[in-house]
């Protein structure tokens, strides 16, 4: 069974694609390399054994998705990473966020429209709930409006997802992630930050090796027991396998309604104090760090209510914050040659 997993040597999406080999699948990726490596198919095969299919392919451009699908018409089930992820970025570049976030998914899903069914995984995330009045967060919660055009179109794109499934064969799950963080074990596959982090965990490895001089934490006077924001971080690996379980309730049509909606997270709230401690913990080393002014946009506390993909999707995140993080570190000193 054919999957297209777009932006699939991305952080997630390769990460996914090892899963789905493991699973048996047959693996198609489309990626534009923007803020990523055609290195990553390497190393996805050095993980399972298997290169997938690889097509450098913009699905901005509307004709190539078009001549794609024309090309593999037994492509029905997809899953869909492809698009920028940068807070920050889009609030500055805005445009560029609506027309790689937005006409993509609209282009894949006028290819999607025509199949008598497909099924369709959306990359959406905790973002849509803003700061959510109580914690922790289940699907429930209202969607707040965006605090940064990224987060907009995060909505919009869940939207335009219920809208085409009414009126079509696609059937979709949304799957809302917290915060993203590690690296496959091997240490073959991990994030591939482009330029300087955004992100806590791949800004901490890089001070701890060296790269940056001393992490900037931003702020300790919220609301929290240490002052420090609340974040729930998954190890990439677990949010991987929420994917593949996904598809496979598409695919054994399980799925009670044309669209389903899950929180991917641990279930655990944890402060970048905390973050920073159980590093040290992991790396035996001290990180330098300093507290400064709070970073514009950035909610007190964000975590996930995991029951619904608990008991409904049967996933459930098995590795720890600790995992990740040492998972980040190998990560970080084998792409610096350090091991
Ligand atoms: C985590 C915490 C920062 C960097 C965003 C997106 C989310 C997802 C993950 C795409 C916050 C603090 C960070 C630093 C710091 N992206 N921090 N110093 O903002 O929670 O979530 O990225 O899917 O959708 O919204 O993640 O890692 O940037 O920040 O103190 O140098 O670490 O203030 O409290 P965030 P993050």
């Amino acid at each position: 069974m054919k999957i297209l997993v777009t932006g699939g040597l991305g952080f997630i999406g390769s990460h996914t694609v090892v899963e789905l080999q493991n699973e048996g699948f047959e693996v198609v990726v489309i990626d534009n390399l923007s803020n990523s490596s055609i290195d990553v198919l390497d190393g996805i095969q050095k993980i399972t054994g298997k290169k997938p299919f690889f097509e450098n392919l913009d699905l901005k451009n509307k004709v190539s998705v078009q001549d794609f699908f024309d090309k593999h018409t037994d492509v029905t089930h997809v899953i869909h990473f492809a698009a920028s992820k940068a807070v920050g970025e889009s609030v500055g570049n805005p445009l560029l966020y609506y027309e790689n976030n937005i006409n993509t998914l609209v282009y894949l899903l006028q290819e999607l429209e025509k199949k008598t069914e497909a099924n369709f995984i959306f990359s959406s995330s905790c973002t849509v709930y803003g700061q959510a009045d109580d914690m922790p967060i289940t699907e429930k919660a209202s969607v707040k409006p965006a605090f940064s055009p990224y987060g907009n179109t995060k909505q919009i794109g869940e939207e335009i997802v219920w809208d085409v499934s009414a009126v079509s064969g696609i059937n979709a799950v949304l799957l809302r992630y917290f915060n993203p963080i590690g690296a496959h074990p091997s240490a073959e596959i991990g994030e591939l930050p482009l330029g300087v982090p955004q992100n806590l965990v791949p800004f901490i490895t890089q001070t701890a090796i060296g790269l940056r001089q001393e992490l900037s934490v931003f702020g300790d006077d919220y609301p929290t027991p240490d002052g420090t924001a609340v974040r729930d971080y998954i190890h990439v690996v677990d949010l991987a396998k929420a994917h593949v379980l996904a598809l496979k309730r598409l695919i054994e049509k399980k799925n009670k309604d044309k669209v389903e909606v899950f929180n991917i997270g641990t279930g655990k709230g944890s402060s970048v104090l905390e973050v920073i401690k159980a590093f040290e913990k992991v790396s035996e080393q001290k990180l330098a760090y300093k507290i400064v002014g709070r970073r514009d946009g950035d909610v007190t506390e964000v975590y996930a209510n995991t029951d619904k993909a608990n008991q409904v999707l049967g996933w459930k995140a098995q590795l720890t914050l600790e995992d990740a993080l040492g998972s980040a570190w190998k990560w970080e000193k084998k792409i610096r040659n350090n091991i």
